[in-house]
């Protein structure tokens, strides 16, 4: 499953405000040699600004998490399942090294026992000839513990927290920052060869077999305002990876992006 012919880069930094950010400017200092950075990961200990989708903040405090942004370069111009396939690879990762089955909630949190414990954040950075260089920021929590704020332990989980009832039983730095290394390239390479995989109707199964929205009774929010929003039912996902949902009145949406909450 794996694209053994993909070379990472992975360059590790200390503290950054977002690695999104620093793999932005990155490309956009490379337009004109953009090669160079096939298999180019940005990885930070902590985020001083980390993000998630539409501006907020993603909790990235040192040694609780795994922050990184993939660089993925395309001959296409635009790829409706870069976040579905991200997801599908995030799972399947969990899957294989902690036997743990993840939800997924559209379009692009990962989810374990009700609890967020993976978001994925896609940008693109228009390239010479038009065509996007995509950002996909991945943020994997490893603990979330009394350390963090209410309302982040309230709603999120780590997945070593699994296993040690949230207690922080990995001491050793040199075994932890080798947990982090093998996740970061696991995922990065699930991720490429799914992105590069010719036949996308398999990612959107498993993607859908995922889903924690499917069938039920979802709130709706505007992707540009919060305060606006309906009640809704999410019915399918699409080819696409877009979201049908039926209104009580029974009207049918097919929507490209918006901010779904469970009841
Ligand atoms: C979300 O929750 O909506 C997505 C969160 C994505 C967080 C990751 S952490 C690495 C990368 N850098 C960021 O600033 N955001 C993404």
């Amino acid at each position: 499953m794996k694209d053994k012919n993909c070379k990472l880069n992975i360059k590790v930094y200390e503290t950054l405000t977002s690695t999104n950010d620093e793999a932005k400017a990155l490309l956009r200092a490379s337009l004109d040699n953009i090669d160079t950075l096939k298999g180019t990961i940005i990885v930070a200990q902590r985020q001083t600004a980390g993000r998630g989708r539409t501006g907020r903040a993603f909790y990235s405090p040192k040694d609780s998490g795994i922050y990184f942004s993939l660089i993925y370069l395309q001959n296409k111009t635009h790829n409706d399942l870069i976040t579905a396939s991200v997801a599908v690879a995030v799972k399947r990762v969990i899957k294989k090294y902690f036997s743990i089955e993840c939800k997924i909630k559209w379009v692009n949190d990962i989810y374990i026992e009700g609890k967020k414990v993976c978001g994925i954040l896609t940008e693109g950075v228009i390239l010479n000839g038009g065509k996007i260089g995509y950002i996909i920021g991945v943020g994997l929590n490893l603990y979330i513990d009394n350390t963090a704020p209410e309302e982040i332990s309230t709603k999120a989980c780590g997945i070593l927290n699994s296993f040690t009832e949230g207690k922080r039983v990995i001491n050793n730095k040199g075994i932890l920052k080798q947990i982090k290394l093998t996740l970061i390239e696991s995922i990065a390479e699930e991720t490429y060869s799914l992105l590069e995989a010719p036949n996308k109707d398999d990612i959107i199964k498993e993607y859908k077999e995922a889903s924690n929205i499917l069938g039920k009774k979802i709130t709706v929010h505007s992707l540009v305002n919060d305060k606006d929003f309906y009640e809704a039912v999410a019915v399918d996902i699409t080819g696409e990876a877009k979201l049908v949902i039926e209104k009580e009145s029974g009207e049918r949406l097919t929507l490209e992006s918006a901010t779904v909450s469970l009841h």
